[in-house]
């Protein structure tokens, strides 16, 4: 197959595998990229060690192109945005922040820079910064996705903006390549396909909850990190949805934050203080649905925690290799080419 995209980053397929926490490990990274696509390493829950030395990893078992993302909300993102930079990770993929020090950062030494938005508006501000490409994460999406559905958000960045773009959010086998293909996307990424495969180390639990969950049985709401998220219907859920907070509890949970990525907690304190009460509340949900996610992803216990999980569970029926996966929407796509041209004749 030959896109902006494969050609942009030399890939032989334009699949991505997006930076899931906990998840899109440098095993995961390592298997999709070696089967054609493009594995994105998730640096969230590292610390500044924890992802040099996954990135060293993936060095170990691929020698194809990789990505690495740093969530630029989070605190200690800045420090792993460094790691990625002094390792000169070929492609850098960044969400929710400014990336125009990283685009610099990232050229200077010849890699590429794709941004995660879920709006025009960022992918506007994306472009200005100077990002390569970008991942346009729509409503159907697992995690943070926008408000609104692929099948509108694609055409319109798509029409409006010159880099290439990869849709997100609902795509899941060849159906979903050829759809976003079609509305001007040069490629998917994707996340609860490949959450559920067998080199996934996600909890055997979550593959199977994946395999049973139907188009309707995920929700969509702020209420569990403090941003639109979309996750699977169950009772840890709604217990959080149900959850009220203060702002004097946010510093008690940014402890929490701070050991997990080996982050001055004092430093962390203080600036959740000057934050205010709306954003330190923010941070406050932000630390419970931190813990909530890891339970729900590495423990598989939906009553505990919370798994992220797109619409598109519903078309998901199996659990096959990652190489499965992408010769499976390979074939499909060229299968989908050949019915609808029929019809379109
Ligand atoms: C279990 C799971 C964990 C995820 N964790 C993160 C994360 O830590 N950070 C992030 O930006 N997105 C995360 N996502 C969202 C994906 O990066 C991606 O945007 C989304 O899965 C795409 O939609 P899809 O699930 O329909 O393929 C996660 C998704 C899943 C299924």
């Amino acid at each position: 197959m030959k896109t902006r995209i494969t050609e942009l980053f030399k890939i032989k397929y334009p699949i991505v595998l997006s930076g899931m926490s906990w998840i899109s490990t440098a095993e995961l990274v390592a298997a999709v990229s070696e089967a054609g696509g493009l594995g994105i390493l998730a640096t969230g829950i590292l610390t500044a060690d924890e992802t040099r030395e996954a990135v060293k990893k993936i060095r170990t078992l691929t020698k194809k192109p990789f990505a690495a993302n740093v969530t630029l909300y989070f605190p200690g993102a800045e420090r792993n945005a460094d790691v990625l930079v002094e390792e000169q990770v070929p492609i850098v993929n960044y969400a929710l922040g400014k990336g125009d020090k990283i685009c610099k950062a990232v050229h200077a030494y010849g890699g590429k820079v794709v941004a995660t938005v879920a709006t025009k508006k960022h992918a506007l501000a994306a472009q200005r910064d100077g990002a390569d490409a970008l991942i346009v994460t729509g409503y159907e999406a697992a995690g943070h996705g926008g408000p609104i559905t692929s099948m509108v958000l694609v055409p319109s960045i798509a029409e409006t903006l010159d880099i290439p773009i990869i849709a997100a959010g609902g795509f899941a086998d060849g159906r979903g390549l050829m759809a976003a293909l079609s509305l001007g996307a040069e490629g998917i990424s994707m996340g609860t396909r490949f959450m559920n495969t067998v080199e996934s180390p996600v909890n055997q639990k979550a593959k199977e909850y994946s395999i049973a969950r139907e188009i309707h049985d995920t929700v969509y709401t702020n209420k569990v990190d403090g941003l639109h998220a979309r996750m699977m219907k169950a009772k840890g859920v709604d217990r959080l949805m149900k959850k009220k907070l203060n702002p004097f509890s946010a510093l008690f949970r940014s402890r929490q934050i701070a050991k997990m990525l080996g982050f001055p907690w004092l430093k962390l304190a203080v600036g959740i203080t000057l934050m205010g009460p709306k954003r330190a509340m923010q941070m406050a949900r932000m630390a419970i649905g931190f813990d909530a996610f890891r339970i729900g992803t590495m423990e598989g216990d939906a009553k505990k925690g919370v798994l992220p999980m797109g619409q598109v569970t519903g078309i998901i029926h199996d659990t096959p290799t990652v190489k499965q996966v992408i010769e499976r929407i390979v074939k499909e796509t060229k299968d989908v080419e050949a019915r609808v041209s029929k019809k379109i004749k």
